[in-house]
């Protein structure tokens, strides 16, 4: 039965909307994979888990967890050109189980928009404020940290900018995939890049810039929990957007005869190159003036402010980088809502402009909780956690890599793994031979680095040790 059925949905919907060019795929994807979670997340938990030791964690689940699964969604997607839930359906069928692992990610995707639209209205609220000069005022950490949990505790203006940003993403992904997603991305994803060299830049030609790369790029290992191995894990799959079918969702509009092995790559590479260059970005020049690293989720907000308030010219960097974070939100967001867009106009035959509009609307409802988490409902606590701890810690701790586990379950079992290669070699230059090169010289370039650092090269090269 499921064949059959599965044979009528096919040819209900022949055509489904492609991207306009792999390019336009690809800004996409690196729109949906540089987020919140590179440039405010990754130098928090980088701080937190005690540095270079924790990127190196973090690049090894990148290649080793994050490539195959994001293989894998990419290739889903294409293959059955369909949302999450109906990817799985369509290779195992309507009534098999696996229906739930697409209806986890959509849950998930729910969850995570909801608590990161927050964060990104943060972003929106502190472009205003560095416009407005109020940065000059910051010089003293002091004050930097009280404007941030004043502001954070005004509940009226924390739900208007996460309305805002919810508005913004309603607004592009109601246009769909070409003139929606693909042509926001393609004017947004070039301005971004621009924006983080300048502040890059900025940051290395600070007197004493160099400690903050020694911070992130020198290992002590000693540092490194088990905790800490489990949050890296989670991390790779949110910054690169894998486990809940973000990557099911755009791969479902790539042609046949795009390369999704090289796709893949450069995503990846993307990625990862952004999340680096943010941390060098922010820790060059959080070290320049002397602040302390481990400033959790408030760091870009009560920490860098501080920098800006003291930095020649800081208004203007303030301005470009609450607008680079913005952005990163905002191309990320959009991804987030197109899974559960795409999946109840696949699945229930929805308009599109009325699930943009119904399911923004409930994933700000859903957000107030964590919004107000800062401020009136601070108290409300589910064991050490507040609202915004719960949905962020269960949706990238554990609903992630369960997702990611559960489609790689899913090729093994289901799918199985030649189909899989099968879809995967479609319109793909890459041969084995290139594939084992590429694995080798990385493995090769790892032993280097190891080594390197034993021999305390990094030591020299970013100047001798100065407590963090
Ligand atoms: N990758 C984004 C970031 O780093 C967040 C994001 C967008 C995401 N879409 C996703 C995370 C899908 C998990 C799944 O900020």
């Amino acid at each position: 039965m499921a064949f059959k059925e599965v044979e009528r949905m096919s040819q209900e919907t022949p055509s489904r909307e492609q991207w306009n060019s792999r390019l336009g795929f690809i800004l996409a994807a690196t729109g949906s994979a540089i987020g919140l979670g590179n440039i405010w997340k990754f130098p928090f938990v980088t701080g937190e888990y005690g540095g270079a030791a924790f990127v190196l964690v973090y690049l090894i689940c990148i290649v080793v967890v994050g490539f195959p699964v994001m293989l894998i969604e990419f290739s889903m997607g294409r293959h059955t050109q369909r949302n999450p839930v109906g990817a799985y359906a369509t290779i195992a069928g309507r009534k098999s189980v696996w229906i739930w692992a697409g209806g986890l990610g959509v849950l998930a995707g729910f969850v995570i928009l909801s608590y990161y639209s927050v964060v990104a209205g943060w972003c929106l609220a502190y472009i205003v404020k560095a416009f407005s000069g109020s940065f000059s005022t910051y010089a003293q950490p002091a004050h930097a940290g009280h404007a941030f949990e004043t502001f954070v505790g005004q509940t009226g203006w924390v739900l208007f900018y996460h309305f805002t940003f919810m508005v913004l993403c309603v607004a592009i992904v109601t246009r769909g995939i070409r003139s929606g997603i693909e042509k926001a991305s393609r004017l947004l994803m070039p301005t971004l890049l621009l924006i983080l060299l300048l502040l890059v830049i900025r940051g290395l030609l600070l007197p004493g810039a160099g400690a903050g790369l020694k911070y992130l790029f020198q290992p002590d290992f000693s540092k490194l929990s088990g905790e800490a191995v489990l949050v890296a894990l989670g991390h790779a799959f949110f910054t690169l957007s894998l486990g809940m079918g973000a990557m099911i969702t755009y791969g479902s509009h790539i042609p046949k005869r795009d390369d999704l092995i090289g796709s893949t790559i450069l995503v990846m590479l993307l990625d990862t190159g952004i999340a680096l260059l943010a941390g060098i970005a922010i820790f060059t020049s959080v070290f320049a003036y002397d602040l302390d690293p481990q400033g959790g989720p408030g760091l870009i907000f009560h920490v860098l402010p501080v920098v800006f308030g003291k930095m020649p010219m800081g208004t203007l960097f303030a301005v470009l980088f609450f607008v680079l974070l913005s952005i990163a939100a905002l191309t990320s967001g959009i991804s987030l809502l197109e899974v559960v867009t795409s999946y109840v106009v696949d699945e229930k035959g929805w308009d599109r402009k009325i699930a943009t509009l119904v399911f923004g609307g409930v994933i700000f409802l859903l957000g107030i909780p964590s919004a107000l988490s800062f401020g009136v409902w601070a108290d409300i606590k589910l064991g050490e956690w507040t609202l915004f701890d719960f949905f962020d810690y269960v949706s990238f701790k554990y609903m992630l890599p369960l997702g990611g586990f559960l489609s790689i379950l899913f090729v093994l079992n289901s799918w199985k793994v030649n189909h899989f290669l099968d879809e995967l070699k479609e319109g793909s230059k890459w041969t084995l031979v290139r594939l084992v090169n590429c694995v080798l010289v990385l493995v090769a370039t790892l032993i280097v680095v190891v080594f390197l650092s034993e021999l305390g090269f990094f030591a020299w090269l970013f100047g001798k040790p100065q407590a963090a």
